[in-house]
């Protein structure tokens, strides 16, 4: 797993295009943009696994989190999310929140399994007409959480 920066740019965007439809995949400029934003976290598995998260005051959220599919179903998903979750804490956020589509099964699951729960819905959301869902999870554990 790498901390990434500006120079994983295109290794990102790869990734990302390998993952997502044509009309949803960021290019690299978007990565590179992303990456050089205060508060951008970037975190990338060379062998074909990236996520980005953004942390502002004591909340974070997901931008994105993408698996190429040859990889899928291998825990790699499972890596990337909880080693963002472990940076964001690191950089002080104490919340995590994240959109999905309602039809995104894979990615559902997924972030059930690491404790995500739903705390909101964006009705027709994205451009194929589905919802999003808002959901929310602590990113650090409660003896911790008076400090
Ligand atoms: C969502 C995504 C990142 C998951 O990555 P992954 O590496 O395949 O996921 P993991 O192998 O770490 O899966 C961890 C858990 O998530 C759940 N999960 C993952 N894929 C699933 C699927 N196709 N169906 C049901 N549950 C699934 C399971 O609980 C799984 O644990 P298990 O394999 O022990 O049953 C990947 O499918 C992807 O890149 N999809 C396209 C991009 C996308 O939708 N990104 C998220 C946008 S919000």
């Amino acid at each position: 797993m790498i901390r990434a920066g500006v120079t994983h740019a295109a290794a990102m965007a790869a990734i990302h295009g390998a993952s997502f439809s044509p009309a949803e995949a960021w290019g690299r400029d978007v990565f590179a943009l992303q990456l050089a934003l205060p508060g951008v976290i970037g975190l990338l598995d060379p062998a074909g696994g990236v996520v980005l998260a953004r942390v502002a005051a004591d909340e974070a959220e997901i931008l994105t989190l993408a698996v190429q599919p040859d990889l899928r179903r291998q825990r790699v998903g499972h890596r990337l999310l909880a080693a963002a979750l472990a940076a964001v804490r690191a950089a002080g956020a104490r919340t995590m929140f994240l959109e999905v589509s309602e039809t995104n099964r894979p990615a559902r699951g997924l972030y059930e399994s690491l404790g995500f729960a739903q705390v909101g819905r964006r009705r027709r959301y994205y451009s194929d007409g589905s919802d999003a869902l808002v959901l929310r999870r602590t990113v650090i554990c409660a003896a911790t959480a008076g400090g």
